[in-house]
């Protein structure tokens, strides 16, 4: 099957237009929202509604989010999925499974999102052809919203999608959303609520709290099924929402030297993360083989979720 969706290819756009896309992309890309987006500010009440509406969505999506992602809640979320005791399947089954996801939380994609993946992947295949590890990165980034499924805990679109950002330490203005905190327990928590928090000095994101989504479970499933992904992948899949770093530079000062070499390249994949809903046709059985190796290569035959 292929698909085509009109969109200016992401080279021609500038920084600014960038942050408009992602802005009006924002939670759709990700999976997250039903609530259709104005295609553009209108001089009608309609067009104002939706907009608003809209604006209204996301905004109680993050006081939601940033009320309830606690050093606390991050922990017992590690815990729980640490057991991987959810499934047991291969990465292109995952593939196939997310399917069932996003068609029902997407109004934009008619397309399944296999070929989705697909589009960012072949994008950057076409950009960057020898890093291979970087096309599977791009394929499988996205499938820890299986977390939104029944048989992997049915978890709320608040702890599954959207921007991420550390607990344990203050959190950054550049934060979306950023004066929600001000209901967060862990904001007024002494122990949580330094610059440094229970971290220090260039320890190593490695070694920093991520508040719970997709990016943090699909991490923890490549590394604990031992995938040798190089870390430049592993860093794109947990950190590819995490919107105060790659695009605010927030957060220098618990970074350590690998993650500054690898935030390049998590600069890069994020471009094309952001318009994988190109115009790009993708015939996903063409592409599946080589997609297939490059599994067969860095992950094992099955893996627990
Ligand atoms: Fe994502
Ligand atoms: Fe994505």
């Amino acid at each position: 099957m292929t698909i085509i969706v009109d969109q200016p290819p992401f080279e021609n756009g500038n920084e600014e237009q960038i942050q408009k896309k992602r802005e009006e992309l924002e939670l759709v890309l990700d999976g997250g929202f039903s609530i259709p987006h104005a295609n553009s500010f209108g001089h009608n009440f309609r067009d104002y509604d939706v907009e608003s509406e809209r604006q209204k969505g996301v905004e109680d999506f993050y006081r939601v989010n940033h009320i309830n992602q606690t050093v606390d809640f991050v922990t017992k979320m590690r815990q729980e999925y640490k057991k991987l005791d959810k499934a047991e399947m291969s990465i292109w089954e995952c593939c196939e499974l997310l399917n069932e996801v996003v068609d029902e939380s997407d109004p934009d994609l008619d397309e399944p999102q296999i070929e989705h993946l697909l589009q960012t992947a072949e994008a950057i295949r076409k950009d960057y052809p020898n890093q291979d590890w970087l096309h599977l990165t791009a394929l499988i980034h996205d499938l820890g919203k299986v977390l939104l499924l029944p048989s992997f805990g049915e978890l709320p679109q608040w702890a599954v999608v959207g921007d991420t950002f550390p607990v344990g330490c203050a959190f950054d203005k550049s934060i979306v959303h950023n004066k929600y905190f001000l209901e967060s327990p862990d904001y007024t928590n002494p122990t949580y609520n330094s610059k440094y928090g229970i971290y220090s000095e260039g320890c190593g994101l490695d070694n920093v709290m991520m508040s719970w989504g997709h990016d943090d479970y699909m991490y923890l499933v490549s590394k604990e099924n031992g995938t040798t992904l190089p870390s430049a992948g592993l860093f794109i899949i947990r950190y590819h929402s995490f919107y105060a770093l790659h695009r605010s530079g927030a957060y220098k000062h618990l970074m350590n030297e690998e993650d500054v070499e690898n935030l390049k390249w998590l600069k890069i994949f994020n471009k094309y993360d952001l318009y994988s809903k190109s115009k790009v046709r993708v015939d996903v059985e063409k592409v599946k083989p080589y997609y297939e190796s490059l599994i067969n290569k860095y992950f094992p035959e099955k893996l627990r979720w």
